[in-house]
């Protein structure tokens, strides 16, 4: 069994993707080719927002909006500790400081009742994560980022597709970042990831500083980076847009069967292995399906032993990584996230995940919790 199984999505869209391949060969425009546009053109309509500017990776993404908006040295911006490693880093990359805030225990996003605390006259912005495929309470946020004037970034690497209040994530604030990493739910054959912004001007300097900060060919009126998307990728991208919505479906489909058997299963032991909390306003795509169990160690190897991989997102909390040890954020500043960080584990998770496997794996479980 695969954690994420690429094979066959790739069966199924194969005359597709090879075709566009084939013709990105014959046009030869390898740089922002026409296929950048038209993947542009395709996302932004589907997640809602006026522009979509397509990118080399969601890590680079959340730097382009963070340069977009000056965000720099002396500056703080408010995020979640309980996330992949690139949204703290990219806020100490742009030279600002950190800030961050408890998650919510139950969705493992910023909790939106502990940020007003954290903001002070040097917050430029506040980025929450919309972790494991469901957003973050945009609608909380929103309106204290409204009262504060601040904009936000969502870091929707994992929420691709997911919807918030009946709206997609990534148009949810003023900026909205996602990922096509590979075993993204939008996920390419290589990096790749996207903004979203309903601003001109925000998306103009985003545009720019995509490509070394050019306003026009080798005139630079700000620093930028090499942060383009590669046309091959943007190629392959369309073609999985084909069979997104489908896919969708799917993830949200197996992501609560997971959760009805898991439930079935420790009927008669509730408390052993927690099941994702979805909020009744979200949808979450489960770009994993991650639970949390006690001695954790122990049901990984026992799960390995029977066949099933398993994965941890994330053993440590960002505040807790010794590059971040300088803010000074000592074990026990942020106790939702590092209990978090100690008990959750990952399940196999991808759109073509069949019944069977999924009883399969629930059987694991079982055995290797008791
Ligand atoms: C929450 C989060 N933010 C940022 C990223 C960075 O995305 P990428 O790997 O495309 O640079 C990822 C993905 O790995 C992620 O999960």
């Amino acid at each position: 069994m695969d954690f994420i199984d690429l094979k066959t999505q790739y069966r199924r869209i194969k005359p597709s993707v090879d075709a566009r391949i084939a013709r990105v060969l014959e046009h030869g425009q390898y740089i922002l080719g026409p296929e950048v546009s038209e993947l542009e053109r395709t996302l932004a309509e589907y997640v809602g927002a006026k522009h979509c500017i397509a990118a080399s990776s969601g890590t680079d993404t959340l730097l382009i909006a963070l340069m977009a908006l000056d965000i720099g040295p002396g500056d703080e911006v408010i995020t979640a500790p309980f996330t992949f490693f690139a949204t703290g880093e990219m806020i100490a990359i742009a030279g600002a400081k950190p800030v961050f805030v408890d998650i919510d225990p139950r969705t493992y996003n910023l909790d939106p009742a502990k940020i007003e605390a954290a903001i002070t006259s040097r917050t430029k912005a506040i980025m929450p994560v919309s972790l494991y495929g469901q957003c973050a309470d945009f609608e909380a946020i929103n309106a204290i980022a409204c009262r504060h004037n601040l904009p936000v970034i969502e870091d929707g690497a994992q929420s691709f597709g997911a919807t918030h209040h009946g709206k997609r994530s990534c148009g949810l604030s003023l900026i909205g970042s996602t990922s096509f990493f590979p075993s993204k739910p939008l996920g390419g054959y290589g990096d790749g990831g996207a903004l979203f912004t309903n601003d001109d001007a925000l998306a103009k300097l985003m545009r720019e500083i995509r490509v070394h900060g050019q306003d026009r060919r080798y005139h630079h009126p700000r620093l930028g980076l090499n942060g383009r998307l590669d046309t091959l990728q943007a190629a392959v991208l369309l073609a999985k847009m084909e069979v997104f919505e489908d896919e969708v479906a799917a993830r949200i489909r197996i992501g609560d069967r997971y959760t009805q058997l898991l439930n079935e299963a420790f009927a008669g032991s509730p408390g052993r292995v927690r099941t994702p909390y979805i909020e009744n306003f979200n949808t979450c795509v489960y770009a994993q399906y991650t639970i949390e169990v006690d001695n954790r160690e122990v049901f990984e190897s026992k799960l390995k032993a029977l066949g099933v991989p398993t994965a941890v997102h994330y053993p440590l909390a960002l505040h807790m990584q010794p590059v971040f040890a300088h803010l000074g954020l000592p074990e026990g500043s942020f106790p939702f996230s590092e209990a978090a960080a100690r008990r959750v584990i990952s399940l196999p998770m991808h759109p073509y995940l069949t019944e069977e496997q999924q009883v399969a794996v629930v059987q694991a479980v079982r055995e290797a919790s008791g």
